[in-house]
């Protein structure tokens, strides 16, 4: 095996989908103190602050601040180099977590026995499935009382139209849990309320009828867990480790993240089956991971907190061949090379200069302005990877500038924070000087109104538009198109690529534009509109 191919199957690049309060800082917590990242718990910085102190808006800056050093955490377990990359935890939701899946190879994610699924967990699913990203279950919180286990697991099948292998099953909950029992292990591993070691006492029993489980758990709940894990046996077929790697089914494990009961396990089934870095596509063909050039891209753009030093840092995701400090690469955008003397690798709670790195592998790229998100870097081929698309925005503003003697400020700010992916900017067809901002959350309004105030000296006010529903627009035949666009130019926007959006007010509205010009595709992302020359 080569240094490349044994690097590749080292490596194990994750996020963690969850809705608020689901656990993921916990959890991240744990995996990290098996992973010997850190040493001593409350070290992860949970991104939330004492109840009620401060605003959501305060949050997010805040976040902003820690997340450098949090937003991808590498650690080594059981012989994988882990990069654990993590999606902003505030509420509002913003395009940086969609993006942050885009460079991963599988995700983990986190459900609360208590609520099930939830609206985040929804949105980030539907992101994972497009990219057909294999998906991990931890069911979380069974120290409390939560939902009926095989109702839940419908749950998930039916709302995250994905199927449910369950690897562990939950023996009682809330008061009476006593812990789960491995299926095809044939163990139970014993709960006890509080415990923060590792690992677990597990008990081998021969079988569900073994009177140790009995001893172990009383009458009740053993008769339960059989019938329950005879159920699960008609129900569920036997867990396929190719149809998780496609994304077509999840592994599902139950466990009490606060009470570190199954982290451990999991950490353990992950290092066993999870991916290892997987072909990427460009828009021109595949990329192996283990091919012998370097190839990748830049999925985040971090502005230093500092206002006065502009440096950014761009973290790059490699997809194949290996990086090396000081070599010249091709920037495929500008047609220039790129070197680079600092590369930073990301470890739990620091950024160290590296010399090389490899397929899976984040690393930060010092930039001063060289890059843009979705920005592919090569060894001298074209190519430039798909999975960075722009999401249909929710909300849209007019934003203007309100000091006419800042113009330069105003258009330098607000094209770099667009660059960093803060908002997505738009403009009319035939009045380029009117700028229209799309967010998919509220709070990227406002921060966008403080950063370019505090930061580029630039004051702006928004002004209400009346359309809510957004779609990229394409069609075979050009002239159908420029007609389409003519004809309804109120409500087209352009965007950076120089694609075509229509705006509707309502879904109504939409429904009737596309039954009368069926010529016309409308989508949800850009990924899947061809620029327009
Ligand atoms: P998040 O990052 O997904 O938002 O969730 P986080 O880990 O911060 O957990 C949210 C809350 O749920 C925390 O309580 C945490 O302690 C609790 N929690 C996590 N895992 C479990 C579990 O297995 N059982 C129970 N009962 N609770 C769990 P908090 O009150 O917000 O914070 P804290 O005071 O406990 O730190």
């Amino acid at each position: 095996m080569t240094e490349l191919v044994q690097e590749i199957h080292k490596r194990l690049t994750f996020a963690i989908i969850s809705h608020p309060d689901a656990g993921k800082t916990t959890i991240t917590e744990k995996l990290l103190l098996f992973g010997g990242a850190i040493h001593i718990a409350g070290a992860v910085k949970s991104g939330k602050n004492p109840r009620g102190a401060t605003s959501d808006f305060m949050e997010m800056e805040r976040e902003r601040g820690i997340s450098i050093s949090s937003s991808v955490m590498g650690f080594e377990y059981g012989g994988r180099k882990i990069n654990l990359l993590d999606t902003p935890g505030h509420a509002d939701f913003s395009e940086d977590t969609y993006r942050t899946l885009s460079a991963v190879d599988s995700a983990l994610m986190v459900i609360d026995s208590v609520k099930g699924v939830e609206e985040r967990t929804r949105k980030l699913c539907v992101v994972c499935r497009m990219r057909a990203t294999p998906i991990a279950t931890f069911v979380n919180k069974l120290d409390r009382e939560g939902k009926n286990t095989i109702e839940l697991l419908d749950e998930i099948e039916k709302e995250l139209a994905i199927e449910v292998r369950p690897l562990t099953w939950p023996i009682g909950q809330g008061r009476s849990f006593k812990g789960v029992y491995d299926i095809a292990a044939s163990a139970i591993h014993l709960f006890r309320p509080g415990q923060t070691r590792a690992p677990t006492d597990t008990i081998a029993i021969d079988g569900l009828d073994d009177p140790r489980l009995e001893a172990e758990v009383g009458e009740s709940l053993a008769a339960r867990l059989r019938e329950e894990i005879a159920l699960v046996g008609g129900i569920y077929p036997p867990f396929d480790k190719d149809d998780y790697i496609e994304g077509r089914v999840t592994p599902v494990f139950f466990g009490s993240a606060s009470n570190n009961f199954g982290v451990k396990e999991l950490l353990d089934a992950l290092v066993s089956t999870a991916p290892c870095p997987t072909p990427k596509e460009t828009d021109e063909r595949m990329v192996e991971p283990e091919e012998q050039k370097l190839s990748g891209f830049v999925f985040k753009i971090h502005a230093n907190l500092d206002p006065k030093h502009r440096d950014r840092v761009a973290f790059f995701r490699i997809c194949s061949g290996k990086f090396e400090r000081n070599k010249f690469y091709y920037h495929v955008r500008s047609g220039k090379p790129f070197r680079t003397a600092n590369p930073t690798a990301f470890m739990a709670q620091d950024r160290e200069i590296i010399d090389e790195a490899w397929p899976g592998d984040i690393i930060g790229l010092h930039d001063t302005g060289t890059f843009k998100i979705g920005d592919t870097l090569t060894e001298g081929e074209g190519i430039s990877f798909k999975g960075i698309p722009s999401f249909a925005p929710q909300i849209f503003q007019v934003i203007v500038n309100a000091d006419p003697l800042k113009e330069k400020q105003f258009h330098k700010g607000l094209n770099q924070l667009a660059e960093e992916g803060v908002v997505q900017i738009f403009s009319k067809p035939h009045r380029p000087n009117v700028r229209v901002i799309g967010v998919v959350g509220r709070l990227q309004l406002d921060v966008l109104q403080y950063r370019l105030e505090h930061e580029y000296g630039s004051t702006v006010r928004y002004e209400g538009v009346d359309f809510t529903i957004a779609h990229w627009i394409a069609a075979d035949d050009k002239k159908v198109l420029e007609a389409f666009v003519d004809e309804h130019s109120s409500k087209i926007l352009i965007d950076i690529r120089n694609t075509y959006i229509f705006m509707s007010e309502s879904p109504w509205n939409l429904g009737y534009v596309k039954k009368n010009n069926p010529a016309i595709r409308f989508y949800s992302t850009s990924e899947m509109v061809e620029a327009r020359a």
